[in-house]
């Protein structure tokens, strides 16, 4: 085999990590189009920002304080924080590099002034340096964690010249306050319901009335700027419309007001209200002495009320004020990202997984909307979002069973404290959105238990929807030994059948789940593709394309579900199971063989679903838990053997891999093409995870994908070859230009779970191969061109998109945890069974990891001093807190949850010795 050593990353050029942790800093990064940063709090003030401080402001869709910007506008200059300097004799300086001339002089390479950002979670501070003017201003930005819904921005002005200079600040935000939809539904009409109130600290704009998605309503909220110097003295006014602050004929790199240094205006009512508002404060002009600071501090957010948001300056309006609540902050994010810890010999890996932790928390705040690539989506998530996101934040959870609300996407409440806000509880109250009929909700609301059908009223099956759900339920037992999860009732969604309310055991809604994925049969006997799978881009065979790929999932599931019923008969006492009646329809338990024929399959579905429209969920009778288990594994080995058998294509070039579609044709998707070989990544992906391919077909889908669908020179896999044109039976995606998002990216999530997959079937040098190919593609910051972390895609220049808002990080999370250093349970006890590669291990031959487990913080330490690789080592011995446990396994060690959990002190360290 040939080696599949990665080159190390290059050494990247404008960012570098600066400390132990996640703190790096970036030269000149207003160089660089496109960048930005994430700022939000669990209150849900959600900011972007960019190296000039560009970037929206908002709470939802139908909040935002600054105009909505996507990727594209984000030099516009109407959604900026600006903070300018009118310099006496030499005139006006923009703090943050975002005036006409800074624009006109970056765009030359001709620039007296340098930038340099520092950031850290979370929080953004840039440096901004002009020599002709003989200032500096550092600007750090943040959104203290806490309550409020306020973005803070402190401006340390110093005089780096010789001389004194006369400075007159003036800091500017311009306002929205108003739905995104008013973007271009009624712009002008909506400014008109625009109330701005003066107030010595700033601007505060109240409009009558909201029009928006809900209809047309009264509007209570309050936006505002807010402002004040160090110790907390007042602005001297405001400018606080945009006529009166840039003036006829100006614009916001070059507004009048600042241009001409005009002093504060007088504004008649009829000249302040109905207008486009803007967050303009003068500041007193001052002499500021050489070598000496200035600093300002602006507030900008909503509040349910104008008092409310004077509130901010009581909180936070002096420079000690605002000190406290930025270390605050940043104590309130490590702590998060404290949870997983990682130490390997490559001293950036362990850095930038910092990112990457953060990243489902992320997701957890601003859903999978409001970031500036993320131009869609109207907050909130999808369901496949939903459950794969809970499985970071269960792993990052100090004790799962019980502990403290994280629902993704739910404003924290006084009910956070409930004991019910536990990962638990959250996973329950999730398994409310299926419905009987195997269907469920598609968007998930803000609340505790709302689920939305769909949005926009169009009505769409994901046929991959029923497979997470287990996935991450598996995993929340697993980690935990709640074996009764599986027993607890939990409602259905009830919006399209007949009846009331009606609920059932989370084991049965799991197994509607898969039982009408199973009789959901397309023409060649896969699970048919309906509107899309995880490939939201595959929207186009709804009559006769399936899904093999999830199919083979599906298979995988149904045969871990047998598993999990047995040992729940022996060690839980189930002997049987209760279930709805017409749920017989789906199952062979009589002994009968099952229904191979997809027609018949498909018939029986559609009675299923006739009598629950008809009669609604029927009564419950009692099934043998064997029984039902031994029904399960021959589904599974139906779907299983005929993927193996009659999906495995082999190409004139000697590979061989996975057809993972069928297209509305009802033709095979991938093989010979004659374009090209055809051949997805996802098809490769869900046969391994799901053990449905064996071993050698492991081994050749892997020789394939490398060589068909691995960048040479970028080295990362690709989500498919080129189809070479667009693919209407199939869908949207080959629709996109070949090498962009679902059509030929490196897409991260498929990226990730291909090294899972082959992690789990131990091709451990292989998964390691394709996980370091992510890593270093993001290290490789000159092609990439985004901040640490790991982007949903990178696109055929290697360049990274829709960064921060991404499944895949909780993937990886998962991924490097319980495969790649092996900690993890297994009904309840702990496992460690690392699969490391030699590298890995560094100079000190050895791995450190911290992570939490049944409520003690583990500190895991794997010595392997002669670096052996995985598959050679054997474990020589482990110490639990300095004592000897006997070696019984040579592979992994297994330690009883109790012996974890009666140990004293919450913190655990174990070493094991590999060699
Ligand atoms: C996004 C969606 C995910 C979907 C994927 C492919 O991926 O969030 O649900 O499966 O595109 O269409 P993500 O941004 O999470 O990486």
């Amino acid at each position: 085999m040939t080696s599949k050593k990665q080159k190390a990353p290059a050494k990247s050029s404008w960012w570098n990590f600066t400390g132990d942790d996640e703190t790096f800093e970036a030269r000149n990064p207003d160089r660089l189009s496109r960048l930005y940063f994430p700022l939000c709090n669990e209150a849900g003030l959600l900011s972007a920002i960019t190296p000039t401080l560009h970037g929206d402001i908002k709470t939802g869709q139908n909040t935002f304080v600054t105009l909505p910007l996507s990727e594209q506008d984000l030099h516009n200059t109407r959604s900026a924080r600006n903070f300018w300097i009118y310099v006496e004799g030499k005139g006006p300086w923009s703090a943050t590099g975002s005036s006409a001339n800074a624009v006109l002089q970056r765009a030359a390479v001709r620039t007296p002034e340098t930038s340099h950002l520092e950031a850290g979670a979370l929080w953004h501070r840039m440096t901004r340096e002009n020599k002709s003017f003989g200032l500096r201003a550092v600007t750090t930005s943040f959104v203290p964690a806490g309550t409020e819904q306020v973005e803070i921005m402190r401006v340390e002005l110093t005089n780096t010249s010789r001389r004194p200079l006369s400075v007159t600040p003036t800091a500017a935000v311009p306002l929205f306050g108003r739905s995104a939809d008013n973007l271009r539904d009624h712009r002008h009409v909506t400014s008109l319901l625009h109330r701005i109130a003066l107030h010595d600290a700033g601007v505060l704009l109240t409009p009558t009335m909201s029009f928006d998605e809900r209809g047309h309503h009264a509007n209570t909220l309050t936006y505002a700027v807010l402002g004040c110097e160090s110790e907390g003295q007042p602005p001297i006014g405001a400018f606080p419309t945009v006529d009166s602050f840039i003036g006829e004929g100006g614009t916001f790199d070059a507004p009048r007001a600042v241009y001409e240094n005009v002093d504060v205006p007088e504004l008649t009512d009829a000249q302040l209200q109905g207008r486009e508002a803007v967050g303009a404060l003068r500041f007193r002009t001052r002499k500021l002495a050489p070598g000496k600071t200035f600093t300002y501090l602006i507030f900008i957010g909503i509040a349910q009320d104008k008092k409310e948001a004077l509130g901010w300056l009581k909180a936070y309006g002096t420079v000690d004020k605002t000190a406290e609540a930025l270390t605050h902050t940043q104590a309130w994010w490590k702590e998060r990202l404290d949870r997983f810890q990682i130490k390997t010999g490559d001293a950036d890996y362990g850095r930038w997984v910092r990112w990457v932790t953060i990243q489902p928390l992320l997701r957890k705040i601003f859903g999978c909307s409001f970031l500036p690539d993320f131009d869609y989506g109207r907050g909130g998530r999808g369901w496949r979002d939903l459950w794969q996101d809970c499985l970071a934040l269960l792993l990052l959870e100090p004790n799962a069973l019980g502990s403290r609300l994280e629902v993704p996407g739910v404003l924290p409440t006084a009910s956070s404290l409930e004991p019910r806000a536990s990962v638990r509880g959250l996973l329950l109250n999730n398994f409310g959105g299926v419905r009987p009929n195997g269907t469920n909700a598609t968007i998930i609301g803000k609340a505790a238990g709302e689920f939305i059908a769909d949005r926009n009223g169009i009505s769409r099956t994901w046929m991959d929807h029923g497979v997470w759900p287990w996935v991450t339920t598996l995993l929340y037992v697993h980690q935990t030994g709640d074996l009764n999860f599986f027993l607890e009732e939990a409602p259905y969604f009830m919006d399209q059948d007949k009846g009331e309310k009606s609920s059932g055991t989370i084991l049965e809604h799991l197994l509607v789940q898969h039982l009408v994925a199973y009789f959901n049969a397309g023409e060649h006997g896969h699970i048919r593709l309906e509107d899309a799978d995880w490939n939201d881009g595959l929207d186009m065979a709804h009559d006769r394309g399936e899904s093999v790929a999830f199919t083979a999932m599906y298979a995988g599931n149904l045969k871990q579900m047998a598993e999990t019923l047995l040992h729940l008969k022996e060690h839980a006492g189930l002997a049987s199971l209760s279930l709805t009646k017409d749920l017989f329809l789906l199952l062979e338990s009589s002994g009968a063989t099952p229904l191979l024929n997809p027609a018949e399959r498909r018939q029986r579905l559609e009675t299923y679903r006739r009598r629950l429209r008809e009669n609604g969920v029927s009564k419950t009778q009692a099934l043998d838990t064997a029984t039902l288990a031994q029904d399960l594994v021959i589904k599974s080995d139906v779907l299983a053997q005929r993927i193996r058998d009659s999906e495995w294509v082999r190409s004139t070039g000697g590979q061989s891999w996975f057809n993972g579609y069928y297209d509305n044709n009802g033709s095979r998707v991938e093989g010979e093409h004659p374009q090209g070989p055809r051949m997805t990544l996802t098809g490769q992906v869900f046969p391994i995870m799901s053990g449905v391919a064996t071993n050698e077909q492991v081994q050749q889908a892997y020789a394939a994908a490398r060589k068909t669908l691995k960048d040479k020179k970028l080295g990362g896999y690709r989500l498919n070859t080129n189809f070479g044109g667009i693919q209407l039976q199939l869908g949207r995606a080959f629709s996109f230009a070949y090498g962009e998002k679902e059509n030929g990216a490196f897409f991260s999530h498929m990226g990730v779970m291909f090294a899972n997959a082959l992690y789990a079937r131990d091709f451990a040098e292989e998964g390691h191969e394709v996980l370091s190919s992510i890593y270093h593609m993001c290290m490789a910051s000159e092609t990439a061109k985004i901040y640490p972390g790991m982007p949903e895609y990178f696109n055929g220049e290697g360049r990274g998109f829709y960064h921060y808002l991404t499944g895949s990080a909780s993937w990886y999370l998962l991924t490097v945890l319980t495969q790649v250093l092996g900690i993890r349970g297994a009904w309840g006890d702990l496992i460690l069974a690392p699969k490391l590669m030699p590298e890995e291990f560094g100079a000190l031959g050895r791995v450190t990891a911290i992570t939490w487990f049944a409520g003690k913080r583990l500190t895991v330490i794997y010595v392997n001093a002669a670096k052996k690789p995985f598959g050679q080592y054997t474990i020589q011995s482990v110490l639990l807190q300095g004592r000897s446990l006997p070696v019984t396994d040579a592979r992994q060690v297994k330690i009883a949850r109790k012996i974890v959990q009666d140990l004293t002190g919450s913190e655990v360290e174990i070493t094991v010795s590999l060699g």
